[in-house]
């Protein structure tokens, strides 16, 4: 995709974006999490972060919020790390569910598999294989400071929220052990469990999740700190999986709508990834009916549209009759 963006264009969207859906007051926060519901459902932020590392904001994007289901990309791209994407493609999957991201009849459906790591029961499965097996704290530290180095910023648990989560995660807790029943939870499943409770308990602000998605989208290069996080090969795994399964039974409508790979998050929060282009972020606490929430897709709908970045676009690429094919080596 050959896409010609300048930051004055790009500022000038974000802003229009926030603008258009600041007093939307469509959706509902998530209750079936305490915490969740007491969260000032005014909140809202949209950030942008550019190959060059430079950040641009409009609204909340200092607010630390639950980074929810977010964070299953970080660790399905460490467990891909850890293991290569063919291990996780036959441990876990990646197909679509078409169900909610808590389905139970999901993982009956795929006969006995997880599905994805980006919904509950891929993520849960996901935490298990993380290494060092059998060790709680080192698992994760692991998982921590891995989303430290994707934001190239630290994150802490919002103890409050985490307390809330497990206060409150039966479904969950089935999940871990019919998948425990078919041989597919690869550690301790309490301690799977517990791990996948409290990387979705982790605050994080709309900035870092914009410095996270560039990291993607420059192919494991972190554009703030400049460091190497992971194999360039895995941003077309981890976009993939985000497309296909990134907002749930509401993934077409999204990709149809934006062409973009993108995860939601119950706490109000969505990444987007532009692969080589930029990584996106927004967040306004009121959800959907799937659990995705309304403005943070709005604003990020309208800044795809705008600056074109729907990655089946085809406008971009132009073959002339005179294009030079690169001579053989
Ligand atoms: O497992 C749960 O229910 C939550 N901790 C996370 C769910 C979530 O964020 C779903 N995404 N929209």
């Amino acid at each position: 995709m050959i896409l010609k963006l300048d930051k004055q264009q790009i500022r000038t969207v974000l802003e229009e974006a926030y603008a258009r859906c600041k007093n939307d007051t469509q959706g509902k926060n998530a209750d079936y999490i305490p915490y969740l519901a007491g969260v000032p459902a005014t909140l809202f932020g949209i950030a942008a972060c550019l190959p060059d590392g430079e950040l641009l904001t409009v609204g909340d994007t200092d607010f630390a919020f639950g980074i929810e289901s977010v964070s299953k990309v970080p660790t399905a791209l460490l467990a891909m790390s850890q293991y290569g994407a063919d291990t996780i493609l036959r441990q876990i999957g990646a197909d679509a569910t078409g169900l909610p991201f808590n389905s139970i009849m999901a993982i009956l459906l795929e006969n006995d598999h997880p599905s994805t790591p980006l919904v509950n029961a891929g993520a849960i499965a996901a935490c298990s294989m993380i290494r060092p097996t059998g060790q709680s704290d080192a698992k994760w530290k692991a998982i921590k400071e891995f989303i430290e180095t994707l934001t190239g910023s630290r994150i802490a648990v919002i103890d409050e929220l985490y307390r809330s989560e497990s206060e409150t995660n039966f479904n969950n807790r089935s999940i871990t052990w019919l998948l425990r029943n078919y041989g597919r939870i690869y550690d301790d499943p309490e301690l799977s469990l517990d791990l996948y409770t409290r990387q979705c308990s982790l605050g994080i602000t709309a900035r870092q999740l914009a410095v996270m998605a560039a990291t993607i989208a420059s192919g494991g290069v972190n554009p703030v700190t400049h460091l190497k996080v992971f194999d360039a090969a895995l941003t077309p795994k981890i976009t993939a999986l985000m497309a296909t399964v990134g907002f749930y039974e509401h993934t077409g409508d999204w990709l149809f709508t934006t062409g973009l790979p993108a995860k939601s998050g119950v706490g109000g929060g969505i990444l987007a990834v532009v692969p080589g282009v930029m990584g996106l972020a927004a967040f306004a606490p009121p959800l959907d009916e799937a659990g995705n929430s309304v403005k943070a897709q709005k604003a990020l709908a309208h800044i795809a549209d705008r600056l074109s970045l729907g990655l089946f676009n085809t406008t971009h690429g132009i073959v002339t009759e005179t294009a030079a094919v690169p001579a053989e080596a």
